[in-house]
């Protein structure tokens, strides 16, 4: 069962209430069940976390090595400022999607700039809590077809007499082949 981190940034615990008109009026908790939900018709097994601390977020992403298959992250203001986070997420390597509720590029000049963009997959902004459904239905299908690739890309392994049984016999016909060519 694949596995996924989701991390919300400061102030969103206040979604619901907060500045409605860019955000919208559900809560985190709706939000959070709502990804829960959609990640069991997945069967994907979701842990979701909100900090307003850059430090306890750059951890997580620290310990999600180990325990995640990828991470869906809102940085919120963080997105803007965090060279940290950025470098968490690189150092893990997992593959992230950067998700905002509101369209970030049509917003104040320095909400246009996102250091986490350059290391996630991908990001969507724009779409409401839509957006983080849409980021765990592309996580899941990224995550997927590289497992898929993994599989296909590892070559069938031989016992050792067989190995040597196949070379002895490739050699053979390779022989056969070039006889036949200078023929
Ligand atoms: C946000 C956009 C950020 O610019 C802002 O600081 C947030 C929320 C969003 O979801 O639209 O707190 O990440």
């Amino acid at each position: 069962m694949l596995r996924i981190q989701v991390l919300h940034g400061p102030n969103l615990n206040l979604l619901g209430t907060r500045e409605q008109s860019i955000y919208g009026t559900q809560s985190l908790d709706a939000l959070d069940s709502a990804i829960t939900k959609l990640a069991k018709e997945l069967s994907v097994k979701v842990d979701l976390r909100q900090s307003n601390s850059e430090g306890e977020l750059v951890t997580w992403i620290q310990e999600a090595r180990s325990k995640y298959d990828g991470i869906i992250i809102n940085p919120a203001a963080y997105t803007h400022t965090s060279i940290a986070i950025r470098d968490a997420i690189a150092a893990v390597g997992l593959p992230t999607v950067e998700v905002h509720l509101s369209n970030i590029h049509q917003r104040e000049e320095f909400r246009h700039r996102s250091h986490i963009a350059g290391v996630a997959i991908g990001q969507i902004c724009g779409l409401g809590p839509t957006g983080y459904l849409l980021a765990l239905r592309g996580l899941h299908d990224h995550l997927t077809a590289s497992l898929r690739e993994k599989k296909t890309a590892a070559p069938a392994r031989l016992p050792r007499t067989a190995r040597g049984t196949r070379s002895l016999r490739s050699r053979s016909s390779d022989r056969v082949q070039s006889e036949g060519s200078i023929e």
